[in-house]
């Protein structure tokens, strides 16, 4: 088992692989990245997860645009999970996946060749502990990759992960968060690569929340990207399934993004994760252990508060 970090401090552009299923938090995620210059964003990979694969490759092409983040390759990947029949999460997302967001047909669209691919040669070619991993869907492709190439683990520098819950319980059954219920044989991969772990759970991602002041505020920036997001968020904030509208929904995906920017916004506790892959009832549980037990390494960092204010004020900045 690896170090529990191997970061490595440099004040050049973090260089990462964004791995994501937009979804409109995600394409938040994707409009706060590429409005950020401390990020060296190598691609996009995509996957099915919230709607199809090929809906999040063309939504994360779309975003792309918005952004004018052209130069940024998109690639798609992984049309179904590892080993479960496929769960979408379309009632939070649209049939689109970008709530009610305008699409159109991107003038760049997703790159020849698969997201796995991508990952392994990126990987490969990298060197040791180079590249971040931020992955805020079904973790199929990563997993892949790494099943594939376990030997890629050793340029990853940790991945950060939007998934999983503990205090919080599920949002897609009582005990499972979706990202982790979508492909759970996926995380059990990842979690146990030996690669260092940023877990953001719905533990962290719920203390973060698009109240109707603060999308307003990103309306009134008025640039195409802070539009955008309002309208994302507004999406999500009006649907009763994310709680009362004056509570404003959880804002999930941008907070591994957040946290790259801010890492002062975000605390944590060191844990050892698992993964349920068996039981019916629990499938996708994440077993969060802070009590440090004989012969397992604590390989990871679990979210457990957010500053949501300083969150939001890293979306205005960056997104007028
Ligand atoms: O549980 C929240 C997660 O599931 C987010 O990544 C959202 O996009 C959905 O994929
Ligand atoms: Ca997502």
């Amino acid at each position: 088992m690896r170090a529990a970090t191997n970061s490595i401090v440099t004040s050049s552009p973090r260089k990462l692989i964004f791995d994501c299923d937009p979804g409109v938090d995600d394409a938040v995620a994707l409009l706060l990245a590429f409005s950020s210059p401390e990020l060296d964003l190598l691609g996009v990979t995509t996957v099915a997860g919230n709607v199809s694969a090929a809906l999040t490759a063309r939504n994360a092409c779309i975003v792309r645009e918005i952004a004018g983040a052209t130069g940024v390759p998109v690639i798609a990947g992984c049309t179904k999970p590892l080993v479960r029949e496929p769960v979408e999460a379309g009632h939070f997302h649209g049939v689109s996946g970008l709530g009610s967001l305008p699409v159109f047909t991107p003038q760049r669209g997703a790159e020849i060749g698969h997201a796995v691919e991508f990952l392994i040669e990126t990987l490969r070619e990298a060197a040791p502990g180079e590249i971040t991993l931020v992955v805020t869907g079904p973790m199929t492709n990563v997993a892949a990759a790494l099943q594939s190439q376990p030997g890629i683990a050793v340029a990853i520098r940790e991945i950060v992960v939007m998934g999983g819950a503990r205090s919080e319980g599920g949002n897609i059954t009582a005990s499972a968060e979706y990202n982790i219920y979508a492909d759970p044989h996926a995380a059990k991969v990842v979690v146990e690569s030996g690669c260092p772990l940023v877990m953001f759970g719905l533990d962290v991602t719920h203390q973060v929340r698009a109240t109707p002041a603060r999308i307003a505020a990103l309306r009134a920036l008025g640039s195409s990207r802070a539009l955008a997001a309002a309208q994302l968020l507004q999406f999500s904030t009006d649907l009763p399934e994310n709680g009362p509208r004056e509570q404003g929904a959880p804002l999930h995906d941008p907070c591994p993004i957040a946290w790259l920017l801010a890492p002062e916004a975000f605390e944590f506790r060191a844990c050892h994760i698992d993964i349920e892959t068996q039981s019916k009832l629990t499938l996708g549980h994440t077993a969060v252990e802070f009590r440090p037990q004989p012969g397992r390494v604590m390989h990871a960092r679990w979210g457990v508060r957010a500053d949501a204010a300083r969150v939001f004020a890293l979306l205005e900045e960056r997104l007028r």
